[in-house]
């Protein structure tokens, strides 16, 4: 009875925590927030492995994107494509390289990301699509190894009003994206020879395709960034992402 008027007193004062007792956080007025936050990073990290589903924290090890759809029309590219069943191993691998924050009016950010090795694979179904002079129109799954993954994203996120409770959404987010090499295996079930040379291409020179196809990257990390994030934000009051002093 005692403890459950207790329990009551505290949903009521609003002092229910989404995040778990033990996990780091960080004072809005810290002088040193970006190494409070780097540092809690390092401390959450192997609980992001496989992920927190208490609070919507999906798994980083593998990464699943369950699908994505890419459209796209440039110089050199012309793509449309469904891929599914994404994963990508190595991520959890990442390390901060740079972090920076301005929460004076608005909650604008900035970081920079390295990650030694991907490992993706999906299924794919591509139609009337080109690089180069190639036709890379198909069906089928495939394998790929990335190193030297550098990403910078930036960002804002303005507070929204949830059930009476402040959440951090995101804005605007962009991605910029520099891989260092990549190889990969393709298994088409429609084309499987033009496939072939397709992933010899790209195997024979993975930075000029690679290269070819940064925007249409940039563009889809962002998306899958924005989506990650919002899924955290979405779950965890701001005030537990940034404890206020009086608390
Ligand atoms: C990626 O690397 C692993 C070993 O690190 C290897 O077993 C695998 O075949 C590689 N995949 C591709 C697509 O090259």
């Amino acid at each position: 009875m005692k403890a459950l008027l207790v329990l009551a007193v505290y949903a009521v004062a609003g002092y229910a925590k989404i995040l778990p007792e033990d996990f780091p956080q960080c004072k809005r007025s810290d002088p040193n927030l970006e190494s409070c936050i780097l540092q809690a990073v390092e401390v959450v990290k192997p609980r992001l492995l496989n992920g927190i589903p208490e609070v919507s924290i999906p798994a980083l090890d593998p990464f699943s994107v369950p699908t994505l759809k890419l459209d796209r029309t440039a110089n050199n590219l012309r793509l449309k494509a469904t891929i599914k069943n994404m994963k990508a191993y190595g991520g959890s691998n990442f390390k901060i390289e740079k972090l920076r924050l301005n929460l004076n009016n608005k909650y604008v950010g900035e970081v920079r990301v390295t990650i030694p090795k991907l490992d993706v694979s999906a299924d794919y179904d591509v139609r009337g699509s080109r690089i180069l002079a190639l036709d890379i129109s198909g069906k089928g799954k495939f394998r790929s190894n990335f190193t030297d993954i550098t990403v910078i994203a930036k960002g804002s996120a303005k507070p929204v009003v949830k059930d009476g409770v402040e959440y951090l959404q995101t804005d605007k987010i962009i991605t910029k994206l520099k891989i260092g090499n990549g190889q990969v295996i393709i298994e088409d079930t429609e084309r499987p020879v033009a496939a072939n040379s397709a992933a010899a291409f790209f195997n024979g020179s993975p930075t000029i395709v690679l290269d070819i196809l940064n925007p249409l990257v940039e563009e889809s990390s962002a998306r899958i960034f924005k989506a990650f994030i919002n899924k955290i934000f979405g779950t965890i009051p701001l005030k537990e992402i940034l404890v206020e002093d009086a608390l």
